[in-house]
């Protein structure tokens, strides 16, 4: 239901969140459990959460953060090595509640030293994954330093993610923040049980955002923001209403000095606003009607999930956000930190 200045929706899903752990879990996991209902957590702790019995300790870790009374529930995804056990995937799927296996290759962003080098080198995991039906989250970008930083997602997709696809022609695959016109290309035209992700960030800025009156780092995400024409197709695939794109807001906290330094850390934290920045960018381009099912359909049915039965209603209404939040001894600075966000959220009920 919708009027011009209210938005009610099905309780959304995050599909992609970084939630940290140790002090800083307290920090962010609330702005997501006061939005979303579920939130996929990415793996890539130090060390990262590689088996299924480290996930479901984190899990715990996290739902002892939780504010009382709110209902959220984490889902994990395993950190994929060269040396991941088959095995792991029958005990992640015995579990529930573990939805798969992200793929970072080595080297490709934050905390990836332990990821995958060769992508054959995991063939025995990815046939077990195939076989049971969990996913295979992806980090899609080739990590050769000669590639131009703008074109490493679309090589990743020639070289990398196309002939998996047709390898393990049953394995379930998230291409997880995708941020270019081919990787939508790639995304809509490509056979069953292929979707992806996308961050609200690659819906509302393009890579001047990078270099607006000076070097923003807080705009500095991996995949890094793209050419106008690539956002500009990002928009039109979500408007389109396609089933194979769901929200997954990469939010990433780095404390503000890792951030703000000579060599500043990927990652872009918006778990603050984390369903009303999508409000604003699904509103710009006109499709705010497309918004409850990419927030709250397509990703759950991706994974065979029920749909939350809860609701969560967004107004019309501007609101500032603070030029910082707290973080464990530090700070964070938000997404449009001390400028302005057009939706605010007015109401949770229910899960
Ligand atoms: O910008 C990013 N930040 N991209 C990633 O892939 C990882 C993330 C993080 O963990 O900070
Ligand atoms: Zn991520």
């Amino acid at each position: 239901m919708s009027t011009a200045d209210t938005l009610t929706l099905r309780r959304p899903d995050d599909f992609h969140l970084h939630v940290r752990d140790g002090q800083a879990l307290a920090a962010v996991v609330p702005f997501s459990a006061a939005r979303f209902a579920r939130a996929l957590v990415m793996p890539n702790l130090r060390p990262p959460v590689r088996t299924a019995a480290e996930a479901l300790a984190y899990r715990d870790r996290i739902l002892a953060v939780l504010p009382a009374g709110t209902q959220f529930t984490p889902l994990m995804s395993l950190y994929l090595t060269d040396t991941t056990a088959p095995e792991e995937v029958e005990r992640a799927r015995a579990r529930g509640g573990i939805l798969g296996f992200k793929l970072y290759p080595a080297g490709a962003t934050t905390h990836s030293d332990a990821g995958v080098t060769d992508i054959r080198r995991v063939d025995g995991v990815l046939e077990r994954l195939q076989e049971t039906g969990l996913a295979l989250q992806v980090h899609g970008e080739v990590t050769d330093a000669r590639i131009d930083v703008f074109d490493r997602e679309a090589r990743f997709i020639d070289t990398v993610l196309a002939p998996l696809a047709e390898r393990f022609p049953r394995l379930r695959i998230v291409f997880e923040h995708i941020t270019t016109r081919a990787a939508v290309e790639f995304v809509l035209g490509a056979r069953a049980g292929i979707a992806a992700t996308v961050t609200p960030q690659h819906l509302l800025m393009n890579r001047n955002a990078l270099f607006a009156g000076g070097l923003r780092p807080h705009h500095y995400c991996l995949p890094v923001l793209k050419s106008e024409a690539d956002r500009e197709a990002l928009c039109a695939a979500v408007r389109s209403g396609s089933p194979r794109l769901f929200l997954g807001t990469d939010s990433a906290p780095h404390e503000r000095a890792t951030k703000e330094s000579a060599c500043g850390c990927a990652g872009i934290f918006s778990a603050h606003a984390g369903l009303e920045l999508y409000a604003e960018a699904f509103e710009a381009i006109g499709a705010l009607d497309r918004l409850e099912a990419f927030a709250a359909h397509h990703g759950a049915d991706f994974y065979g999930l029920p749909r939350n039965a809860g609701q969560v209603r967004l107004v019309k209404q501007e609101w500032a956000v603070p030029s910082t939040y707290p973080f464990g001894d530090g700070t964070i600075v938000a997404l449009r930190a001390g400028e302005r966000i057009a939706w605010r959220m007015a109401a949770v009920e229910g899960a």
